[in-house]
Formats: C-alpha cells, structure tokens, sequence
C-alpha cells in the first residue's frame, strides 16, 4: 500500500504573511517541507530572509518579501511582485495580525481601535482579494485565515483585537460561499494560546496563565508547530470538500 500524496505540495506556490517567527514560521516550514515554493512575508525582511534561509538549507524552496498587511499599497505591491516572479499563487496563508493594546473596552484608543482594523480586516480583506484574482486566473487555490478563539470568545481586555478576529470568521464564510465557483476554497484555523512573542503578556504571567490553563482541558499552551498540521490540511488536497469552516485548535478551549 503505498502512502498518500493528499498533503503534497510539490508544485505549489505559497504566501504567509507574519512567517518571520512564530505561528507563520512554523506554517511556512511546513508547507515548504511538503514541496511549497513559500513566499515567507512580514514587514521587516531580515527576520523573513533567516527564515527563507533555513527552509533552503533544508533543502526547500523559499523568497523572502517584506510587506506590512495594514499599507494598502504594499499589498499591490507585493502582488504585482508575485504575477511577475511566479504567474500564479496558490495558497494564501493570512496569519499576521495585530493586539496592540490591552485595556478595558471603554479605554480603547482611535488610534489602536484603527490599527488593529487596518490590519485584522482591511489587511486580510484586501490579501484576499488579491490572492483571489490570481487564484481565479489559474483554477482555483486555497486561502486561510489564522483567526483566533477570541473570534468567537472574546479574550479579556482585547475588545477590539477579538472584534476583529470574530470578522475573520465572517470573512471566511464570504469569500468561501463567493469564490467556490472560481475553485477556491477558504477556511480558518482558531488557534488557542499559543507560546509566542504575541502572547509572551499572557504566557509569561504566571496569574494569567494558571487562570487561562483552568479553562483549557489539555492543561498546557499550544507549540506553534501544533497550529502548523490544521493549515496543511486546509492548504491541501485533503480537504477538498472542505470550505467556508473554522477549525478550533485550541487545546479544546472552546468545547
Ligand atoms: N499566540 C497566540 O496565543 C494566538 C492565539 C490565537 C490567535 N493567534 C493569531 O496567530 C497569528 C500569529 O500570531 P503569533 O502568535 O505567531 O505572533 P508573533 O509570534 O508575534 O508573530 C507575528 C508575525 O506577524 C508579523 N507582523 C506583525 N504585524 C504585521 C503587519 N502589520 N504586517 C505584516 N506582518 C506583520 C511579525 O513580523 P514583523 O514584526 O517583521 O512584521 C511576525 O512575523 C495572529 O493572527 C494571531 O492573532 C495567536
């Protein structure tokens, strides 16, 4: 019995915003590992070229390109980059984001309020759509977007960051009901806590993280590897049948 070619990637082109460290890295070495060309993204381009670098010298295929999601005109940029370099894209993984404050809702500043909108909507909104035309002209792709438990649990004093991943959610459903005739399929991960430098507020306060390990039955935060397996699956042929879903990886936090 031979083994299954339903998480092969060879062949395809992949883009993951905020793959400098993190969730994104952990995601874009794995699709890279399963034969992605990946196109490694995040606004500062040092930490995206350490992570090109490493995928190569594992013998994967990667480009590192700097774009930061929340400036309308580096997402034209960076899609023109693509039509021109690779023809085509296939997978698009929108996983930057940003929480920059963390208050109680009625101390929410105009300025993180419109921040955190121009990148978790306007940013994912707008690389959809451009990831979506390429996609249309080649026959289909997949495009998934790292939303978050807070989407459908509000965390605790991130208002506007959890109203933002709960329109991720919503964002999904849109573009998988509107862009299945063109053969793309989109889906979201939700991933609980996961041990990065995002959540570092929250992992490393020792109050905060027993309070948080409480309401998750597996007792422990996620690896970002553990968020990277969900994103294969969504990314390939194995889940074909698949869109318009939200997958909970979040140590059971949600059920
Ligand atoms: N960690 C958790 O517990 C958790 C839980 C639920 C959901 N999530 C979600 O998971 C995703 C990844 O988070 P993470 O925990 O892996 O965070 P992280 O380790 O802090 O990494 C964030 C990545 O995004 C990039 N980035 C930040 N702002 C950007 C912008 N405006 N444009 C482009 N790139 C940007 C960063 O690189 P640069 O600084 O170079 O831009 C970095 O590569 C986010 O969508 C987050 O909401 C995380």
């Amino acid at each position: 019995m031979s083994k299954t070619q339903l998480f092969d990637l060879d062949g395809k082109i992949a883009f993951v915003s905020g793959a400098s460290r993190g969730i994104g890295e952990a995601i874009a070495k794995l699709l890279a590992q399963q034969g992605a060309h990946v196109i490694v993204s995040s606004r500062k381009l040092d930490g995206c070229q350490h992570v090109a670098d490493a995928i190569i010298a594992a013998g994967g295929k990667a480009t590192a390109v700097a774009c930061h999601i929340g400036e309308m005109e580096q997402i034209s940029q960076v899609f023109a980059g693509i039509r021109e370099q690779f023809g085509r894209l296939d997978i698009l993984v929108n996983n930057a984001a940003t929480n920059p404050q963390f208050c109680n809702v009625l101390d929410t500043d105009l300025s993180a309020f419109q921040k955190t909108v121009d990148v978790n909507i306007r940013g994912y909104f707008f690389m959809s759509v451009e990831a979506g035309k390429l996609m249309r002209e080649n026959g289909g792709g997949s495009i998934i977007n790292v939303a978050s438990i807070n989407g459908i649990s509000p965390g605790i004093f991130q208002g506007i960051y959890s109203v933002t991943k709960a329109a991720v959610i919503n964002m999904t459903k849109v573009f998988a009901k509107e862009c299945a005739q063109f053969g793309i399929r989109c889906n979201a991960l939700l991933p609980g806590l996961t041990d990065t430098k995002f959540a570092s507020a929250l992992v490393k306060n020792e109050a905060i993280l027993n309070t948080a390990l409480q309401q998750i039955p597996l007792k422990r935060v996620a690896d970002p590897s553990e968020m990277a397996g969900a994103v294969l699956y969504l990314a390939s042929d194995a889940s074909s049948y698949t869109t318009g879903v939200s997958l909970n990886v979040d140590g059971g936090f949600l059920s």
